[in-house]
């Protein structure tokens, strides 16, 4: 029997109470997600039970209970609070997948500063405009990144500490960097948590949109709510479940399900810090026994593409519920999985801003092959017409998703950024910016995202942050960044550059640029492919019109292009 019963039911009688009363939580009373990941479970008579298995790139591995969680969280907590940040403080969290991310993120939220995640691949640049929104007054990151904080350090006088996890022994370190040894450490039992209450800030992650800079999406700990109960119905958490969430915490998949959402169901789960092979990842399946495994669309093409022979080689009997999210799943990944796996990947919708799992299938229910599935028991959600903002009165058309607000982790505001969170809203609905239908039966069928920015393997990337990346090549007079279709990551980067006077275009300038905006930047966000044009399309005001070449990179009709200066 799956944790959620029948949908049917829990649509009709739910209330957000059932998860307050399932995690002892009274309205007014303290929340700390810190505590709720590891005391409590303790508490629960489970501080034996292994909380994280950690496998690095070389294949050694650690482990960690629940007591350990909280031990080395209560440590961490004490360490910050050592340093003297103080609560409602940003602390950044800048490392690979090691023990380190998960158990500092519950250490910063038990002495009630703010967790800033941030991607360990980005380069100098995406970190000093997050770092620099959110005027972060410390760093926790490995020796391997440090560098790319130092080359920015000067220009952050608000960051007093960069803590570094794996500091050589007895070397001196430069001015506000100081050297932390969770292992080492000694660790503290007992520690007083910082008060923190439902509308506390706990998190806060970035994330990219068409124009501007990233924003800064701010979460409370009340957030927990709706991990914690979409965790348990959704990926339909048990007790002697191995769970899998191949994500990273610096994004919010990584932190709503692969760290809040999990911990918080007492379950144990497993971590691997290594680089994406079909081999290695069936190989690790198989070791560790994983029965519940949440993943993305671009994994699963990249599994497809990989083929079914490897997958032979494997004993993948264990599994047994398997989930995704971040992009569309394709309707052929979904029917692959169930051929090679015996189950299908279940589509799950939703974003960064709202917290957890909005739109869903779920086990036990009817699967369509391609449809992104049905609210979640509690969450209002619809598709509008884009000009009047009302929901269409027959099923079938076309319009913008829209959710009433008010679900328990839905962003409190943008960081710094009031008016672009005021304007997510029309007519009493949060818009999170994407195109859907809805069909007879209430299944979402998701179409498109209504602005341009780029989603590359589930990553979303801001053409604006890319095209001002190029601007800054010596080469480079103007550039317009598009998605191109790819199969497995289902859109990447694309480039249109002019070149200044004196540069012309080649096979050694593309990879320069190439290279150029992968450093500043990250991997993700930089161009696989870099057209060099004479004239980009603009209006007759100057705007570059990206979506003319959009069109013409997916073989789609132009359109309206009566703006257009040289028509
Ligand atoms: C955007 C949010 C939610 C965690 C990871 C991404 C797209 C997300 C799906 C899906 C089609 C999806 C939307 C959304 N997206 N899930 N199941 N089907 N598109 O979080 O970086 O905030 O991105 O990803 O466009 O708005 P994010």
């Amino acid at each position: 029997m799956s944790n959620i019963g029948s949908y049917d039911e829990r649509v009709n009688n739910f209330n957000w109470d059932i998860a307050e009363k399932e995690l002892d939580f009274k309205p007014g009373n303290m929340i700390n997600i810190g505590w709720y990941c590891s005391d409590r479970i303790c508490r629960m008579g489970k501080s034996g039970k292994t909380a994280l298995i950690w496998e690095g790139s070389a294949g050694n591995e650690k482990r960690y209970t629940y007591d350990d969680l909280r031990l080395n969280s209560n440590t961490i907590g004490h360490f910050l609070r050592s340093l003297g940040i103080m609560p409602g403080e940003r602390v950044c969290l800048f490392m690979d997948k090691i023990p380190e991310l998960y158990i500092g993120f519950l250490g910063i939220l038990k002495m009630g500063a703010i967790a800033q995640p941030l991607f360990s691949a980005f380069g100098d640049e995406s970190l000093f405009v997050r770092l620099d929104n959110a005027q972060t007054t410390a760093i926790i990151t490995q020796k391997k990144h440090a560098p790319k904080v130092r080359k920015i350090m000067d220009k952050m006088p608000y960051l007093k500490h960069m803590i570094i996890v794996d500091a050589d022994p007895g070397k001196p370190l430069p001015e506000r960097e100081v050297a932390f040894d969770m292992e080492r450490a000694e660790k503290i039992d007992r520690f007083e948590l910082h008060p923190t209450y439902a509308e506390t800030a706990s998190v806060l992650h970035y994330t990219s949109g068409t124009t501007g800079q990233p924003k800064g999406v701010k979460h409370v700990h009340y957030s927990l709510i709706s991990q914690y109960l979409t965790a348990k119905w959704v990926l339909d958490l048990q007790e002697s479940d191995i769970y899998w969430c191949t994500a990273d915490p610096g994004w919010v998949t990584g932190t709503s399900y692969g760290i809040m959402g999990a911990f918080s169901n007492g379950v144990t789960q497993c971590v691997l810090d290594a680089g994406f092979s079909a081999d290695n990842w069936y190989r690790f399946i198989e070791k560790h026994k994983v029965s519940m495994w949440y993943s993305a669309p671009t994994a699963i093409r990249s599994l497809m593409k990989a083929g079914d022979e490897v997958i032979k080689k494997y004993d993948l009997s264990t599994l047994r519920h398997l989930a995704s999210v971040g992009e569309p799943l394709n309707s052929e990944a979904v029917i692959w999985s169930e051929k090679v796996f015996g189950k299908p990947f279940l589509d799950t919708y939703w974003q960064t801003e709202t917290g957890s799992i909005m739109i869903t299938n779920f086990p036990g229910m009817k699967i369509k092959p391609g449809s992104m599935g049905k609210p979640f028991p509690g969450i209002t959600a619809t598709v509008i017409d884009a000009e009047t903002f009302e929901p269409f009165a027959e099923p079938g058309k076309i319009g913008l998703i829209a959710i009433r607000p008010g679900w328990p982790s839905m962003m409190r505001t943008y960081w710094n950024n009031e008016t672009t969170y005021q304007n997510k809203f029309r007519n009493g609905w949060y818009l999170p910016g994407d195109r859907s239908s809805i069909d007879k039966e209430g299944y979402f069928w998701f179409v498109g995202r209504d602005d341009d920015v780029i989603n590359t393997g589930g990553h979303l990337v801001s053409p604006f942050e890319v095209e001002s990346a190029l601007l800054e090549h010596p080469a480079v007079a103007e550039s317009a960044v598009v998605a191109k279709p790819d199969f497995v990551n289902m859109e990447v980067v694309k480039a249109f550059v002019t070149l200044k006077p004196g540069f012309t275009g080649s096979k050694d300038l593309d990879l320069d640029i190439m290279n150029f905006v992968r450093k500043k930047l990250s991997p993700l966000a930089m161009p696989q492919e870099i057209e060099f044009i004479d004239n980009l399309p603009k209006t007759r005001s100057g705007k570059i019109m990206r979506r003319i070449l959009h069109a013409k990179e997916w073989g789609e009709e132009i359109g309206d292009t009566s703006t257009l200066e040289n028509d």
